[in-house]
């Protein structure tokens, strides 16, 4: 109903520490969940219960603007076994098609039970029954269970921002059966996509003995509903900042320093192994090899945002990209002009929606994603009707951005070739593409996710 009131228990605080002269503050995070997830618990006199981002003490409870955060805190060991460890080395891979190979560890078994026990601990000591809990992603899969058994009067749902594997893969897990019974500890649990909550029911019915199907399982005399809600963006707040005519400006400045003349290609994504960016830079190579003075036609700006940087993986990943920049521009860059424009850090997000309206082509390559937000991003920045989508077929958002020129990641010159057909559609046929894409995202923004799966908690 519309009076209890909504727990968010999530890794990440909404907000982050920064230093500034007067002492350090905190601001809020940026991105939709923060700015569906706000507006209800300030209605709804709800709290949200997360880790502040940095290893040591956790400060005790506060306010931030009308949110009540309540602060759970994680040393160095915890941060090693229960974050790189387990939650990114073992699970991220696994969940992501094992596009790495993924690390069975008890030694981060045992931090990622022990800090799970703590959210859920905490938690259950700023809960009344009644209230509605949301459990969100891969780090705090044990959580609904173990706040049920602490407080049963509560309303649990839990929320899977990354893909749940084919059972096949799950299976590998040591600890499935555990992760399973964690999960089934809530009323609602929800995927990205169907296939999503489909592999979940059958790993649920081989390993933890659930009865029932996609939609409603039945385990330990319980119903958990089990569904798909396509996470989403803020469109109205992107669509209206993308008008202003500051971001026309610093579009066109970058049009003419950056493209200088040639069409631009844009990728932006964390720096991550499962985001497909040094296949997606050989696709592009691919390009500049085949076709006379491709160089003069079109350049690659990509945007890789710092992230996991103190796991060796990641650091991998950032070296071979950076040395395939260093290599394409080596062989190709002539008078002046540099194929790949490689920026490595955070941009400010009106920075980004320049960056978005500028592109003729936006590049979504992931091997495997959840959703992947930046695809809807660009869709939202595009109240022009101009630019084309190249997304890859593993990607949660090619489930509703049908009209995209869809690929298969792995495969170079497929993507090769989808750039090419970008670079080359018919005006006409791009808008006709993109304003269907906006007419989709538009109607499934984050506020009808986070509102479909409140009443399915609620109901
Ligand atoms: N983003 C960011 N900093 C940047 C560039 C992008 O925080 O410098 C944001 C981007 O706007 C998007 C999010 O990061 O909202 C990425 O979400 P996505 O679902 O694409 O991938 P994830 O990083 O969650 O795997
Ligand atoms: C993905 C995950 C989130 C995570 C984010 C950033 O979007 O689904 O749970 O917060 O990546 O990763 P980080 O490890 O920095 O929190």
């Amino acid at each position: 109903s519309a009076r209890s009131r909504l727990i968010v228990v999530a890794n990440r605080l909404p907000v982050h520490r920064v230093k500034r002269a007067s002492g350090s503050g905190w601001e809020t995070s940026p991105g939709g969940l923060v700015s569906a997830l706000a507006p209800m618990l300030r209605e709804r006199e709800g709290a949200w219960v997360g880790w502040p981002g940095y290893a040591g003490e956790a400060p005790r409870p506060f306010e931030h603007e009308r949110m009540s955060l309540i602060p759970v805190g994680l040393s160095r060991s915890d941060l090693d076994g229960f974050y790189l460890g387990f939650s990114n080395a073992t699970l991220w891979p696994l969940y992501h098609d094992a596009v790495r190979y993924p690390e069975y560890h008890r030694r981060w078994w045992a931090p990622y039970v022990d800090v799970n026990n703590r959210f859920a601990k905490i938690t259950a000591r700023h809960v009344a029954d009644g209230d509605l809990v949301w459990v969100q992603d891969y780090q705090l899969q044990l959580v609904p269970l173990m706040l049920r058994q602490r407080k049963p009067g509560v309303r649990i749902g839990f929320f899977l921002h990354i893909p749940f594997p084919p059972v096949e893969l799950f299976a590998q897990l040591p600890w499935r059966q555990q992760l399973l019974e964690g999960l089934l500890g809530a009323d609602v649990v929800g995927f990205q996509t169907k296939v999503g909550a489909q592999n979940f029911v059958r790993a649920a019915r081989r390993f933890a003995g659930a009865r029932g199907h996609e939609g409603l399982l039945e385990h330990r005399g319980r119903r958990i509903q089990v569904r798909h809600f396509p996470i989403s963006i803020d469109y109205a707040a992107i669509d209206s900042a993308a008008r202003r005519p500051e971001v026309a400006q610093a579009a066109a400045e970058i049009r003419k320093h950056t493209a200088g003349g040639r069409k631009l290609l844009l990728g932006v994504d964390r720096l991550d192994y499962t985001k497909g960016i040094d296949l997606r830079l050989r696709a592009f190579e691919t390009l500049l090899e085949r076709y006379e003075n491709s160089n003069d036609v079109a350049c690659f700006v990509q945007i890789a945002v710092p992230s996991r940087e103190h796991s060796p993986e990641y650091a991998d990943m950032r070296t071979r990209i950076e040395q395939l920049v260093g290599h394409i521009n080596g062989t190709y860059s002539e008078r002046g002009l540099t194929p790949v424009h490689y920026l490595y850090r955070n941009i400010p997000f009106d920075e980004l929606l320049a960056y978005y309206l500028a592109a003729d082509a936006m590049v979504v390559t992931p091997l495997r994603d959840g959703m992947n937000l930046v695809a809807k991003e660009y869709v939202a920045t595009r109240f022009d009707n101009a630019g084309a989508l190249v997304l890859s077929e593993f990607a949660g958002a090619a489930q509703e951005l049908k009209q995209a020129i869809q690929v298969n990641p792995h495969d170079v010159d497929g993507i090769a070739a989808a750039l090419d057909q970008a670079l080359t559609m018919p005006q006409d046929e791009i808008e006709r593409r993109m304003r269907s894409m906006r007419s989709r995202v538009r109607r499934h923004d984050v506020y009808a996710w986070a509102s479909s799966f409140v009443e399915a908690m609620a109901s």
